[in-house]
């Protein structure tokens, strides 16, 4: 941290990973058990009491959802233990509930930070189309030309047929028709019922079996994407995409403008940002919580800054014993 400027310059990431990491263990005890509503209020629970210890003046820009709703990592909430840097927060303490409800892959603990005032407000849009894809395609990134166009762009920049590319996308009837156009050109589609974070992270790794992430999703969940995304490398268009008449109008008298492209660096600006996500079950970027008889559990997180443009992967293995009694049994 910097006296004079405010601004963080430790790796608060490494901090951060032990909220999703706490997130993801307390999580994990409900993986399967059908109750999406009390493995997210474990993984609140425990993301915010780690949360507490973290030396910075949070404030939760995105979070839980509106303070009458969420008691806890509500919007507007601030967070840490006061002290600077002062910093705006995304948290998702479990990203894809239905997921873990059902044990699925996927599932996710995700935090991302930036400076003060660089973290784009969602407001009332729920929704925003977005398509993401790796540096060597990041520049063909474009809402306004038609996906089927964007697809052959990125065969052809990538040498390969059509048919050599893959899609992943939500299933949602939203998108029967471009995925049937899609589908039309012989480009391939990995359709994944929740879980966008994850899926967007993984369209721009090295090596991944999808090109592109397309699809509508959760405004929220394009903020945090453009947080990993900025750490990771490659890119992510976004377009805010209103429900219907009223949710148009109220964004349009909140001053958004809906017909604008926004990238990564809309989504979170400067060049400074922290993500840290932890798997609560496998999945295609990180592996979930595991047990090791009744005393340990392992973890694996994802630990990134976009300045350095470090990128950790962190395994861990907890005591569950040991972390039993210091909180009272939430995350063993
Ligand atoms: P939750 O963790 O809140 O269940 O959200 C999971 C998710 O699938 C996101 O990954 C995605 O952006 C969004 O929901 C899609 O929303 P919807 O399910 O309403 O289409």
């Amino acid at each position: 941290m910097s006296e004079t400027t405010n601004k963080p310059d430790r790796n608060l990431a490494l901090e951060l990973v032990r909220t999703t990491e706490a997130a993801a263990l307390a999580a994990a005890r409900l993986v399967g058990l059908g109750d999406k509503i009390g493995a997210d209020q474990a993984a609140v629970d425990a993301m915010r009491l780690t949360l507490s210890t973290v030396q910075m003046d949070g404030l939760v820009v995105i979070g839980e959802g509106e303070k009458d709703e969420a008691p806890m990592l509500y919007n507007g909430e601030h967070i840490g233990d006061g002290s600077p840097p002062e910093v705006d927060i995304a948290v998702d303490p479990l990203e894809g509930t239905t997921l873990a409800a059902k044990g699925m892959p996927n599932a996710l603990a995700v935090i991302a930070l930036s400076e003060r005032g660089t973290m784009f407000n969602p407001g009332p849009i729920v929704y925003m189309e977005k398509l993401a894809g790796a540096e060597d395609i990041a520049d063909l990134l474009d809402l306004d030309r038609p996906l089927t166009k964007t697809i052959e762009l990125v065969a052809e920049r990538r040498g390969v047929e059509i048919n050599d590319i893959m899609i992943v996308s939500l299933e949602r009837d939203r998108h029967t028709e471009q995925l049937q156009a899609v589908r039309d050109i012989g480009a391939r589609v990995r359709l994944i019922q929740h879980g966008d974070v994850s899926a967007s992270m993984l369209a721009v790794s090295d090596r991944s079996p999808v090109d592109l992430l397309w699809g509508i999703g959760g405004t929220p969940e394009g903020v945090i994407s453009a947080a990993a995304i900025k750490c990771l490398g490659g890119g992510l268009v976004g377009k805010l995409w209103p429900r219907d008449d009223d949710e148009r109008t109220a964004a349009i008298e909140q001053g958004y403008d809906l017909d604008r492209q926004l990238t990564q660096d809309d989504l979170v600006r400067g060049d400074d940002c922290f993500f840290a996500a932890t798997g609560v079950t496998d999945g295609d970027v990180l592996q979930g919580v595991r047990y090791q008889g009744a005393r340990s559990a392992t973890t694996e997180s994802l630990v990134m800054r976009s300045r350095s443009g470090t990128v950790r992967r962190v395994h861990a293995r907890h005591d569950r014993t040991k972390l039993r009694t210091l909180v009272s049994g939430r995350f063993g």
